[in-house]
């Protein structure tokens, strides 16, 4: 008699189609052998490398019998496709790129017991047999890190890869730079790492109360060389890290390090509370000069196509004030700052493309003067309107809404979760989120690169609250980004997601139970005691009236209304 059908493991994010067999195969526990055909020598060492959840393997001769085949084949359309077959004879992972094949072993991993997260070896493993045929919906699904507001040590990000890499992200978007903090090594400008990296002290009250600090220097940057490990660790599991180095404003750490990159001569220093600051790099061209010396020592560290200059919240009266800013705009025929503002982003961008290299900024920089915009990828926060409107005028797009993609927002209306900016943006909205909006049509739709979700870090102080706020909404979104659709509807969402949990658990991360957090993730009553915040309800009213309004230069930009502030 046939043994009944082994159960049907959960997949997240869900594979666009998979069948499943009443078959077995046995993985056994002392060691496999593997055929990885005619794959080129790298990106066998690239496959071998994630592989260690596997037991021991042993490469054979291609065509030789093996429990594991690689095939490289334009059979699978698609550069992030593949296609995971387990019969009783094998396992068969197919694609037409390294990528494709990188795809199929994360989705092979799902298969296995949750301990395969782990790195603890396994046991003989029964995997029910099945055909997998997958390919995302969206080129970039991304997750922004803020190491700005706060520096995390290098073992965390490559952790943090490991856990993108499971769900299928490719895009790491770290924000390196900020008024509270310069995290990337520089030779050409040293003031940068032993001014900019570290503040005397980090605000521990709500955006509205008398600003207090934690009285404790915070600080720390990454070396040249911990880049390089990031960023080759991250190619091998897929993703590209994209540095965000924000200009003209957000630039408190950089003017704190090098005050005449600023418009006057004032006193700076590296910013202890959060918010917007009147912090703006100065446009003159000897200015231009040191900034594109800058970036090319951090284009020599990102081999990323995409350069993220920020852009955003930039309070541009520091120009105005400025007398050699006046004379230079004058001298140019510059009518505004507003127009000063545009040339600034777009002669960086255009000095980027020489490079071979495209700039994304935040939607400020496009919503500045929309049908004049810098020409670069277009990062939007500020809701899905100003995206469609942006891809209408040409521009790719990467939507980034504050609702419900910035988790740095409560999870639940709850006295219980500890203090976040607002909210609250529920597991629920977050597998609601929709990334392609019917109502848009094909031009729209093509222009949309993808998504990501946000942490700021502002109100995360450590690398376990980190993990807190992000998993599992994160998980919802990663589904969003593969799929294409929100992850609500494919249905058991929410059942695939608890037996997901485990894995998330065997990866050792702290995420926020479904029932509500920990006793120790609990807010308390110290300093960290709940406070209701920013109302969602009132973000996501401005959103929709602007964009029943057609308006681009929503207020979230106001202090009230901004997620960072
Ligand atoms: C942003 O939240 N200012 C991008």
């Amino acid at each position: 008699m046939k043994n009944p059908p082994l159960p049907t493991p959960s997949l997240i994010p869900s594979p666009a189609d998979v069948s499943w067999g009443d078959d077995v195969f046995l993985l056994p526990a002392h060691g496999i052998t593997a055929d990885f055909g005619d794959l080129a020598r790298s990106d066998r060492s690239r496959l071998v490398r994630v592989m260690s959840f596997l037991p021991p393997v042993d490469a054979v001769q291609p065509g030789a019998s093996a429990d594991l085949r690689f095939e490289l084949t334009t059979r699978v359309v698609g550069a992030e496709a593949y296609e995971l077959e387990v019969s009783a004879a094998g396992i068969r992972i197919s694609g037409s790129t390294a990528d494709g094949l990188h795809y199929g072993l994360q989705s092979l991993r799902q298969l296995l017991p949750a301990q395969a997260f782990s790195r603890a070896p396994l046991g003989d493993v029964r995997l029910r047999t099945c055909t997998i045929q997958d390919a995302p919906a969206l080129p970039w699904r991304g997750a922004l890190l803020d190491v700005a507001r706060r520096f995390f040590p290098k073992r965390f990000l490559l952790h943090f890869v490991d856990t993108l890499a499971a769900h299928k992200i490719n895009r790491l978007h770290l924000h390196l730079t900020d008024d509270q903090g310069w995290r990337v090594e520089s030779h050409a400008f040293p003031r940068l790492n032993s001014v900019g990296s570290v503040r005397a002290a980090s605000q521990v009250t709500h955006f509205d109360e008398e600003p207090e600090t934690d009285g404790t220097p915070h600080g720390g940057f990454y070396s040249s060389s911990d880049l390089a490990e990031l960023v080759s660790y991250a190619a091998d599991r897929g993703i590209v890290v994209i540095p965000e180095i924000e200009l003209p404003g957000h630039s408190g750490a950089l003017l704190a390090s090098y005050p005449e990159f600023g418009p006057q001569d004032e006193s700076r220093s590296v910013l202890t509370h959060w918010g917007i600051s009147n912090s703006l790099v100065s446009p003159l061209p000897e200015v231009q000069e040191h900034l594109r010396r800058l970036l090319t020592e951090v284009l020599a560290v990102f081999p990323s196509p995409w350069i993220h200059l920020g852009g955003d919240e930039t309070r541009l009266g520091n120009w105005e004030r400025d007398p050699a800013v006046s004379e230079y705009m004058r001298r140019e025929g510059i009518a505004s700052v507003g127009e000063l503002f545009n040339r600034f982003m777009t002669d960086l961008g255009a000095w980027l493309t020489t490079q071979g290299r495209v700039m994304v900024m935040w939607d400020d920089a496009f919503a500045n003067s929309p049908d004049d915009a810098p020409p670069a990828v277009v990062t939007c926060w500020r809701g899905t309107d100003v995206a469609r409107q942006a891809a209408e005028r040409g521009h790719d797009v990467v939507l980034a809404p504050v609702f419900p993609t910035y988790l740095d927002y409560y999870q639940a209306a709850d006295e219980r979760e500890p203090l976040a900016i607002g909210g609250p943006i529920t597991l629920e909205d977050a597998a609601g989120f929709d990334p392609l909006d019917a109502r848009w049509g094909d031009e729209v739709r093509s222009r949309v690169l993808g998504m990501q979700f946000q942490l700021w870090t502002e109100m995360m102080e450590s690398e376990r609250h980190v993990e807190y706020m992000a998993w599992p909404r994160a998980c919802a979104l990663a589904e969003a980004a593969w799929t294409g659709r929100p992850a609500a509807s494919t249905p058991g969402f929410l059942d695939r997601l608890a037996d997901h949990l485990p894995r998330l658990a065997a990866l050792g991360i702290e995420y926020r139970p479904l029932d509500g957090p920990h006793p120790w993730q609990e807010a308390g009553t110290g300093r960290r005691h709940h406070r209701v915040g920013l109302p969602i309800a009132e973000i996501r009213g401005a959103l929709s009236q602007a964009a029943e309004d057609g308006a681009t230069a929503v207020s979230l930009s106001g202090e009230r209304l901004d997620g960072r502030s």
